[in-house]
This record gives C-alpha cells, structure tokens and sequence, in this order.
C-alpha cells in the first residue's frame, strides 16, 4: 500500500560493514543521513558506542528526532522492512544510474518508506539481488564514498527541500546563515 499524498515518506540508511578503524567514516554516514533528511540510522551486525555518542550529541544540541540503532543483523532488518511495507535502495556503483535512468521516479512512484543501504567494503553479493534489494542505484557509475552517495541520493529523493528544513524537537542550538562569520543562537 502506497503513503497517502500528504504522507511524506520516511527515509532509513543502513550501513552495513562498519570497521572500528574507520569509525569516524560511519559517524560521517550517520551524520549526513541525518542532515540531509533520513529520518534514522542502522548500523547493522556491530555495536560502535563511540558512534552512537556521536550522533546523539549532535541531535541533542542540533535538534530533530533522528533514531541511531545498532547491532541488529542487517537480514533481520531488511525483512521487517519489507514485512512493514518499506522498500530498499542498495548504493551502489554497479547500479541503474541516477542521473541517466528512471530509477528515482520509481522509487518515489513506489511511495513508501525507503530503505537505502550502504556498504564499506565489498559487500555481499546478495545485496544485488530481489531478495535483498528492490533498487540498484548508482550515483554515477565510478566508485566513490558512502557518505557521498547517501548525500547525493537524499538529496535527489527529497528534491533538495531538506536542505531548508527546520529541526524541530529538543533544539538546544541553531545556525543562522550569514555571508561571513559564525552566529549561533540558544534556543
Ligand atoms: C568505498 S565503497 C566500496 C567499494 C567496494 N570496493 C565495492 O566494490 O563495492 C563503499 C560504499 O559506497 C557506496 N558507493 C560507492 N560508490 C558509489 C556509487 N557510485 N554509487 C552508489 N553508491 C556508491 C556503496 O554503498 C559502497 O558499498
């Protein structure tokens, strides 16, 4: 069943093949999944308490309601995902390209909460497949970052209106844009 047309769908990026070395890249996925308008963040098969911190003092000072899960088996969550009516996006560079296809209108016409999964490394070859990925999507077909991809993707799935959004919620501060200089106020 799609959303109804004043429903705005949610979108929920899952990172799979997360590294403790690598943990700041993660914090960067979460982090721009969260500003650029996903509603939460899984980090899947793995516990990273630092992450977590991370992403929690930022929605604390910075505001919104952004929901940081981690450790469940990315099988699991694909299932519920879909079991609760969701789609799933697999990034990737293999990918139908988001630019020369139709495959963001696909997507959007699908009208139901998205499931964007990412990777690190090499990832499962099932992620590939129907029983994991509804989409294969390409944000160009050179090899980049996840973090880039997740941004590119939000970007073009909520048309840039994100980029203009309020975060409404426990707000503690916030940025007001200016030609030069920082102002933050306390709110
Ligand atoms: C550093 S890349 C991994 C590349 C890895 N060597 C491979 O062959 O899959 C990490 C993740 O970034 C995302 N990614 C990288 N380039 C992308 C692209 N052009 N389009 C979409 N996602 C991309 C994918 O989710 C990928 O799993």
């Amino acid at each position: 069943m799609k959303k109804k047309a004043d429903e705005k769908p949610k979108v929920v990026v899952l990172r799979w093949g997360h590294r403790h070395r690598d943990q700041r890249l993660t914090s960067h996925v979460a982090l721009t999944a969260r500003a650029l308008g996903a509603s939460g963040f899984i980090l899947a098969d793995m516990t990273d308490p630092k992450v977590k911190e991370t992403i929690d003092k930022v929605t604390d000072s910075w505001g919104g309601d952004f929901l940081f899960e981690m450790g469940q088996p990315w099988k699991k969550v694909v299932k519920d995902w879909r079991k609760n009516n969701g789609v799933t996006v697999h990034l990737t560079a293999y990918g139908e390209n988001i630019q020369t296809s139709d495959v963001m209108k696909r997507v959007r016409a699908a009208g139901k909460d998205v499931l964007v999964i990412v990777g690190s490394q090499k990832v499962p070859a099932g992620f590939f497949s129907e029983s994991v990925s509804d989409f294969n999507v390409a944000v160009g077909n050179q090899p980049h970052s996840e973090c880039s991809s997740v941004a590119v993707f939000l970007d073009r799935f909520f048309e840039g209106k994100e980029l203009s959004e309020d975060f409404l919620g426990n707000t503690k501060k916030k940025i007001v844009p200016q030609a030069r200089g920082k102002r933050v106020v306390e709110v």
